[in-house]
């Protein structure tokens, strides 16, 4: 199998991360938190809209991965203006698990992190997303804090913050 990034950079090319993105969510947070609190922050975060923002004004960059040349999954990060490097999202597509990518991805983040010139990379993950803190511990992510964020519409996001000192 082989494993290819790019950078969503088009209009197409993001419009086809939200779409596996709103898939993906629709799957993977069905036993932690409600299908209104997966369609609010799809919306919110993940629709073309929202990502296309944070492109053009909050300094992210999404990186799409590809398996075998078909659209997999994607992970997002944004360099911070101190020595920190943040890991926004990290998502496969569930066919695509257990398969050696997510590690994949992970030394990519790593080597975008170290070529920005930063020291550190953190990430937030929901308190009950088991696998995923597995593999963060894993891959030697240590957890930092603990931090509860209103997202509005009644609803919150209950994270760990893990960091990882390259
Ligand atoms: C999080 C996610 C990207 C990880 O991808 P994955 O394919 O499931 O990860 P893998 O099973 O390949 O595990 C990655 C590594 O952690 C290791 N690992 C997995 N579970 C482990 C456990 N319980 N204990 C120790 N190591 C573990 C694996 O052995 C693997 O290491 P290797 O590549 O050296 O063999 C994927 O599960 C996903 O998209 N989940 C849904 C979305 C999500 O929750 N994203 C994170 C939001 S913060």
């Amino acid at each position: 199998m082989s494993v290819g990034f790019r950078i969503a950079s088009s209009d197409e090319m993001l419009r086809e991360t939200a779409a596996l993105a709103c898939e993906i969510w629709h799957e993977c947070f069905t036993d932690i938190i409600s299908e209104g609190q997966i369609d609010y922050m799809v919306e919110k975060f993940q629709s073309y809209e929202a990502m296309k923002g944070q492109i053009s004004s909050q300094g992210y960059v999404y990186h799409d991965v590809f398996c075998d040349g078909k659209l997999c999954g994607y992970f997002a990060v944004k360099a911070e203006s101190d020595d920190r490097f943040f890991l926004s999202k990290l998502y496969l597509h569930k066919d695509s698990r257990g398969k050696g990518i997510a590690s994949q991805m992970l030394a990519k983040v790593f080597t975008e992190a170290r070529n920005a010139g930063k020291k550190k990379v953190y990430l937030t993950v929901n308190k009950h997303n088991d696998h995923a803190i597995e593999v963060y511990r894993k891959t030697g992510f240590v957890t930092a804090d603990a931090v509860v964020t209103d997202i509005g519409g009644g609803y919150v996001m209950d994270d760990y913050i893990m960091e990882y000192n390259l």
